[in-house]
């Protein structure tokens, strides 16, 4: 069990191991601005190599869901230099993720004058949570106009020099899961006739326009990107040339140099498998850091660092139960198990409580 807990390097960055703390949204963020609680329950988990926060919104407009934290206001800013200061005294890396969440919102979770938008005017099917007046469908997006959407680039660039000012190593753009990079991909949110739509050479480009401008602004070594191939969550459906479309962004990410990508499997979590051979192509096509996430335990991990299936390992939900998780990972200790009624949960309760091994026995 070498390889797992040696160090390593992500571009220039040096960590402390191949272990990465997955993005979870915990939205103990009240009035979206990062707090000393949050504080606590990351520097808590700095025994990681990288940890990358939980999706963060660019602009007003991203805040899909409530007590979700931003980083563009200048409370924001401050909130979170607070925490990357305590992460980096613990030893991690840190990278912010970028989550627009596009149509996977709803107007009684956004703040006054902010909009619910997406590449088309497309809802997504089912219900989701608000604070006021609990499970709400999902109202029908606007449809970016041409002038939106250059306002949207410019807001991933002010969140990334943000996130920068705010001490982060880095950003993730959220190009997973549903929201607003993934909603440009898909044809089944992507239903526009301009230039941002159609072939997949249009639908791919809002994403690296985005890509492109954030490397101008902070510099390539500290933009990654996260993507799920085969992802279904929040009603995106599989369609018959998704290969061929993942393959295409594959290519185009590794001409413009992200430091990574970070795919997403959520076969562990019910969703339909992802193939093999997609992440094989990530790896054949993308020359720098490849992250694997999704059901991982220490052997697993192990075994596909071994085998060279990608250079990190992320790791969601034994990370939320255990702050030690590498010291347990590595000593064979017995793990927590998540709680997922407190996921979502304001307050320490399921937050910051999960206990670590007392000190004597690590
Ligand atoms: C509570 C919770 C919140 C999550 N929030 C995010 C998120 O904000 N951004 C994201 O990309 N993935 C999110 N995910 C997905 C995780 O990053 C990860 O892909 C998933 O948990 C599978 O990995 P695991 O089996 O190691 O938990 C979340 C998962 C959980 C359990």
């Amino acid at each position: 069990m070498a390889m797992l807990y040696s160090k390593t390097s992500l571009g220039h960055l040096a960590l402390q191991n191949h272990l990465v703390m997955a993005p979870m949204t915990r939205s103990r963020a009240t009035d979206n601005i990062p707090n000393s609680l949050m504080k606590e329950y990351y520097a808590q988990r700095g025994e990681a190599g990288l940890i990358i926060t939980e999706g963060t919104s660019p602009s007003p407009n991203g805040l899909g869901y409530p007590r979700i934290p931003g980083i563009f206001s200048p409370d924001q800013v401050k909130g979170w230099r607070s925490i990357t200061d305590a992460v980096h005294d613990k030893g991690a890396k840190i990278f912010i993720q970028l989550m627009h969440c596009g149509r996977i919102a709803h107007p009684l979770n956004l703040p006054e004058g902010a909009r619910v938008l997406a590449p088309s005017a497309v809802a997504a099917a089912g219900e989701m949570y608000t604070d006021a007046e609990g499970l709400k469908p999902h109202p029908v997006p606007q449809a970016m106009s041409g002038e939106d959407i250059a306002s949207a680039i410019a807001e991933f660039v002010r969140a990334a020099e943000n996130g920068v000012k705010a001490g982060f190593d880095g950003v993730e753009l959220h190009g997973a899961n549903g929201y607003l990079l993934e909603q440009f991909i898909r044809p089944n949110t992507n239903q526009r006739d301009d230039g941002y739509g159609g072939s997949m050479e249009n639908r791919a480009r809002f994403v690296l326009e985005v890509a492109e401008a954030v490397i101008g602004a902070i510099g390539r070594d500290r933009v990654g990107i996260r993507l799920s191939p085969y992802g279904v969550f929040n009603d995106m459906p599989l369609y018959d040339r998704m290969e061929e479309d993942y393959t295409y962004l594959a290519q185009q990410l590794n001409s413009r140099g992200l430091v990574y990508i970070h795919l997403v499997d959520h076969s562990a979590m019910g969703a339909p498998p992802v193939p093999d051979a997609i992440k094989a192509t990530f790896r054949e096509l993308f020359k720098r850091t490849l992250i694997l996430s999704g059901g991982y335990d220490a052997q697993r991990a192990e075994n596909d660092l071994a085998a060279g299936k990608c250079d990190l390992v992320a790791v969601g939900r034994p990370f939320l139960a255990n702050p030690d998780l590498v010291t347990r990972w590595k000593t064979g200790a017995a793990v927590n198990e998540p709680d997922s009624a407190t996921f979502y949960t304001p307050g320490p309760n399921g937050y910051t409580d999960y206990p670590a091994l007392p000190r004597a026995k690590q």
